[in-house]
């Protein structure tokens, strides 16, 4: 299952937006419902504005009602920044697939990418 989601986190990936740092990298996340969402990085002229893929693939299953609990697994194209690790704590996402810089796949929690995360 990660790997068909990886795999379709690498088709995703096709359609970043990344101009700038030519780096595409692609979010698949799978709801416990069922239902898929997709990210990409999207970036800007203005650097600091792009979003990575995590976020865009999160936001946009925010926007379709999910909330954090409800997606069961993400796979990624790139090991997830720093940021995006955070954000993964804060959906409680049950596993993460990635990809590493070599080229290995890797499937962890959350808590293994940040352990002791910010919570309110
Ligand atoms: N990037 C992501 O989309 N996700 C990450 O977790 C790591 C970095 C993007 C941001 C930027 O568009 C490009 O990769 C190079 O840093």
């Amino acid at each position: 299952m990660s790997e068909e989601l990886l795999r379709a986190a690498d088709e995703a990936a096709q359609s970043a937006y990344a101009p700038y740092s030519n780096f595409f990298v692609g979010a698949v996340a799978r709801a416990r419902d069922g239902r898929v969402f997709a990210g990409v990085n999207v970036e800007n002229a203005a650097y600091p504005l792009g979003i990575c893929a995590e976020k865009c693939c999160i936001g946009a299953a925010a926007a379709a009602g999910v909330k954090p609990g409800d997606l069961e697994e993400i796979a990624i194209t790139a090991s997830p920044c720093g940021g995006c690790r955070q954000w993964l704590a804060e959906w409680r996402l049950d596993r993460v697939t990635y990809r590493r810089g070599n080229g290995e796949v890797v499937t962890v929690t959350p808590a293994d990418l940040l352990p002791d995360s910010f919570v309110l």
